[in-house]
């Protein structure tokens, strides 16, 4: 038997298993022999016990904020580079590895007790995603939050446009719906942001290849905006939260806002800023009614299929649902 020094035997190693070049983090606590080799100060509590993993613009930010304000809950430190998501589990985040993951998230003292989440609404979408979280919070809980994909995708348009961005400042919303694959690439990909999250069965299939139905709840972003109370405390059951956080005290609906804030004095309330619950024009009909037309029931039947549970059990049923794009 024959060894050689360990660059080599790397380049070696690489070389036999290229498709492990890409690194995929496990859980550290699901071999014993893994944590006898951990620094003593490091513990799985550490990690989040469920994500909320978007998509953008279905009130993530509103969902996120009112699960901070739960006591039993606590979120990850916000991010100075990815307007405040850790963004860990797509793009370049994820090869800085645990240890950066990690450092988003308090060790309390009693942690186990205590529910550590994190809300990255880019996470729904991402391609490698699921894999990358199942591999390393393979009990982790997950929140969907979920409108009309159209409703979806006009929000964007108009973040978009609120963040002066050239290509939705030049085109109009149906220029950007309806471009081509011959179009310019800034117009093609603009559409594809406002599409493509959208697009919920497709991303639902592929997290569940990973997770069972049991561990993902869909909630109505429409319904979180009209009646955060109620989704909440369908949340909190999901999530097994004790203390039940009574939000009735805690949230009220601001009618300069025209949405739900936090109630911080008796008479006053702390709402999102100005970003979340813009103003801007109803959508054309007729650009309503195009995103409509539905091109994938088929496969939403299925994922509400291998969902039925999950999906009605929260009292959160999602079944009339169709692919809007
Ligand atoms: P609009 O700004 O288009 O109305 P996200 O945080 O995922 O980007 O979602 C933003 C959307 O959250 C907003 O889209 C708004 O409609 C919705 N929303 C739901 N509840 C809200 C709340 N309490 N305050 C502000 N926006 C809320």
């Amino acid at each position: 038997l024959r060894t050689v020094p360990p660059l080599q035997l790397g380049e070696k190693y690489f070389h036999l298993f290229p498709n492990e070049r890409d690194p995929i983090w496990g859980y550290p606590c699901a071999d014993r022999r893994h944590m006898q080799i951990w620094a003593k100060e490091k513990s799985c509590d550490q990690l989040p016990k469920f994500l909320v993993i978007g998509p953008q613009k279905t009130g993530t930010t509103a969902l996120y904020t009112f699960l901070a304000m739960h006591p039993a809950i606590v979120a990850n430190y916000p991010s100075a580079d990815t307007f405040e998501e850790v963004q860990f589990f797509n793009g370049k985040n994820y090869y800085k590895g645990i240890d950066w993951y990690m450092s988003f998230f308090p060790v309390p003292a009693n942690s186990s007790s205590r529910f550590l989440f994190e809300k990255s609404a880019t996470y729904f979408e991402g391609e490698m995603v699921p894999q990358r979280v199942k591999a390393l919070l393979p009990h982790s809980k997950l929140v969907v939050t979920v409108i009309p994909p159209s409703k979806r995708a006009y929000s964007w348009y108009h973040h978009m446009r609120a963040h002066n961005d050239p290509t939705a400042l030049q085109y109009s919303f149906h220029q950007v719906i309806t471009a081509h694959d011959g179009d310019p690439r800034p117009l093609r990909s603009l559409r594809n942001k406002c599409l493509v999250p959208g697009m919920y069965a497709k991303h639902l299939e592929r997290w569940l290849d990973h997770f069972p139905a049991s561990q993902l709840i869909l909630i109505d972003g429409e319904e979180l905006r009209s009646d955060p109370v109620y989704v909440m405390n369908e949340l909190q059951r999901f999530l097994g939260i004790q203390p039940f956080y009574n939000y009735t005290e805690h949230l009220r609906y601001d009618k300069r806002k025209g949405f739900f804030c936090q109630v911080t004095e008796e008479d006053k309330t702390k709402c999102l800023g100005r970003g979340k619950g813009r103003i801007y024009p109803p959508m054309n009909e007729s650009d309503a009614k195009l995103l409509k037309v539905s091109t994938g029931e088929g496969v939403t039947e299925r994922v509400v299929g291998k969902m039925e549970e999950s999906y009605c059990a929260c009292g959160l049923c999602y079944l009339g649902m169709k692919i809007e794009v």
